[in-house]
């Protein structure tokens, strides 16, 4: 593992510098996969915090020496993709014996990626949704992030268009794993 990487939970005091460690994250290591007016909108609409997973104490912050190094939680609400404000309304709760617990907003300041920093995240997450009960959890990864999650055991389930405001689509991969034998 890294020296000096440590985690804790996130904070309100944290989501404007995750923001802004999202948007360095989405334009370093999207450009290629995504059309640059994409990139662009995305950021602005789809990428970021969700207030709600800070208020529910499923949202970790990962740190090298002291540093934020990287972002991402788990959710047991229904909302699977999207950044959504402090005033946006909470969603439903899942039922962990029904439905997958959802992995959620993962983003790797790219000065730091391939340091462990997702992996860490990943397991801390898993962690939580097994611990409330989960048996499986379900994602939607951006094109870039398959390998990362399939790294993990996660399988492509079929493809998701997320619409933005303009009407182009920001093309993510719906993804699940089991979480439990
Ligand atoms: C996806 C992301 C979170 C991964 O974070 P990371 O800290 O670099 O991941 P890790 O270092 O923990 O990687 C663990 C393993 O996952 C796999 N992996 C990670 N990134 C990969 C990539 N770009 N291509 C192929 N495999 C990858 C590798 O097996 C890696 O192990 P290795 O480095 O020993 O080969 C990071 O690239 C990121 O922030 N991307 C931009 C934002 C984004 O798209 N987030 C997903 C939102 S759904």
């Amino acid at each position: 593992m890294t020296t000096g990487l440590s985690w804790r939970l996130a904070e309100p005091a944290d989501v404007p510098h995750i923001n802004a460690l999202t948007a360095r994250s989405i334009r370093a290591l999207h450009a290629g996969s995504y059309d640059p007016t994409v990139i662009d909108e995305a950021i602005r609409h789809a990428y970021g915090v969700d207030w709600q997973l800070v208020r529910d104490g499923t949202y970790f912050v990962a740190e090298i020496a002291g540093t934020v190094a990287g972002a991402g939680g788990w959710s047991y609400r229904h909302t699977i993709a999207g950044a959504h404000g402090p005033d946006d309304p909470a969603g439903k709760r899942l039922d962990p014996a029904l439905d997958a617990a959802r992995v959620r907003a993962f983003y790797v300041d790219p000065i730091h990626v391939r340091r462990g920093v997702g992996a860490l995240l990943l397991r801390l997450s898993e962690d939580g949704a097994r611990a409330a009960g989960f048996m499986t959890a379900e994602l939607t990864s951006t094109i870039p992030a398959v390998p990362f999650y399939a790294a993990f055991g996660y399988s492509p389930v079929r493809e998701f268009n997320m619409r933005l405001p303009s009407g182009s689509t920001l093309r993510l991969e719906l993804m699940d794993k089991r979480l439990v034998p």
